[in-house]
């Protein structure tokens, strides 16, 4: 069934200036891309995009990372999209990730971890919908 998923390609991986092979990685394991922004996130923003994560002893750290620089916000669709962009980024602690995976190639450590993919279908479609509307999106049926 085709999915979405959000990515958000963070703070980490815009300084090291590797959007582009972020992209180039994302496209060429298939995923369509619907919408993208460049753009930095109000600290509003971020604490309501991570707002599931607000009572955990890292979130006050998370939004500061989240808003030190500019972001990337991706909209992606492809058949299975959640599981396999999951994989294609690897899990959350880059050290721990596959090797090949854009966490193990572009992360920092747990927190600056280069990128963000949707964890469910649900949460794609939600997450989408926080960074783009309808008319943003662009798709070819
Ligand atoms: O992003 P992912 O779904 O893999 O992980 P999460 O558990 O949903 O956590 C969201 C984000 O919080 C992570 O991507 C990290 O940037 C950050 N985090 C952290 O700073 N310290 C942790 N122990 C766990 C997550
Ligand atoms: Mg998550």
């Amino acid at each position: 069934m085709k999915q979405r998923t959000l990515a958000i390609i963070k703070p980490d991986s815009v300084e090291k200036q590797v959007i582009g092979d972020i992209i180039q990685r994302i496209q060429n394991a298939g995923f369509k891309i619907l919408g993208m922004k460049y753009t930095r996130l109000t600290e509003a923003q971020a604490k309501a995009f991570y707002e599931v994560h607000k009572d955990k002893p890292f979130f006050e750290s998370l939004v500061k990372y989240m808003t030190s620089g500019p972001v990337v916000p991706i909209a992606l669709e492809k058949e299975n999209a959640i599981e396999d962009f999951r994989k294609l980024i690897g899990i959350t602690d880059p050290a721990k990730a596959e090797e090949g995976t854009i966490r193990k190639l572009y992360g920092t450590n747990i927190e600056r971890n280069a990128i963000h993919g949707s964890d469910s279908p649900e949460n794609g479609e939600r997450e989408v919908a926080f960074f783009f509307a309808l008319s943003e999106l662009v798709w070819n049926r």
